[in-house]
């Protein structure tokens, strides 16, 4: 059974208020802070609820260090993002992002059996790449010091001690 919820936000989003329009009347009592069920997932699991989707959209945005219209097209008349709209090439590339994500973990990460690692070490997410940044920044090693490496790397010539 899809769940329709109507609500003022829902009034401004074209795909919705089409919905709204079409369905039947709703028992279900007005709720504001959520959002419209999604219609449009590719990637994410199609009966999950807005509450876990929006944790979700809200980690991305947060890993990213964007708000949501970085992903989502803002409609020129409502000037409401439209979020079921793929207009944003930003959209389908995260699309790309949550599978390659979600391989790195099933696939690979989960051959890997380190007992000193945490639970949030054994995943990758979103911000162990992005830390914040839209594009992820470039790793640059501290300079080198001045000298021979230390730290045990002895001289391949360095006699045994007797
Ligand atoms: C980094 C990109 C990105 C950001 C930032 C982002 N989203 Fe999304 N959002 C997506 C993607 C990708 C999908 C589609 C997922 C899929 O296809 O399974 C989506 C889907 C949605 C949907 C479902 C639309 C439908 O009808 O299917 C809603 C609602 C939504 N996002 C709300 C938000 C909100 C609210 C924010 C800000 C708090 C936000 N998003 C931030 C990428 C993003
Ligand atoms: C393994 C590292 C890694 C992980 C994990 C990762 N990304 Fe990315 N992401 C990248 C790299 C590298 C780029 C730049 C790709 C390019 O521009 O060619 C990028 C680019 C992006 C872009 C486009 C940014 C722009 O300015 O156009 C979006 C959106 C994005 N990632 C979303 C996500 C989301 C959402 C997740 C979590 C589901 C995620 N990424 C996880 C490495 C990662």
């Amino acid at each position: 059974m899809r769940r329709t919820v109507i609500l003022a936000v829902a009034a401004v989003l074209s795909p919705y208020s089409l919905l709204a329009q079409q369905a039947p009347p709703s028992s279900n009592p007005h709720h504001p802070m959520t959002l419209p069920a999604p219609v449009n997932l590719k990637v994410l699991p199609k009966d999950i609820s807005s509450k876990e989707l929006m944790t979700i959209m809200r980690g991305y945005s947060q890993a990213l260090g964007v708000h949501c219209n970085f992903c989502h097209v803002i409609n020129e008349q409502t000037h409401h993002p439209d979020f079921t709209s793929d207009e944003k090439t930003e959209k389908n590339t995260a699309r790309t992002m949550i599978t390659m994500n979600n391989e790195i973990n099933n696939k690979y990460l989960s051959q890997i059996h380190d007992p000193d690692a945490a639970p949030d070490q054994k995943t990758v997410t979103c911000g162990t790449c992005h830390r914040g940044h839209s594009m992820p920044v470039t790793y640059k090693p501290p300079p080198e010091r001045e000298g021979p490496p230390h730290g045990g790397m002895g001289h391949p010539d360095t006699p045994a001690k007797p």
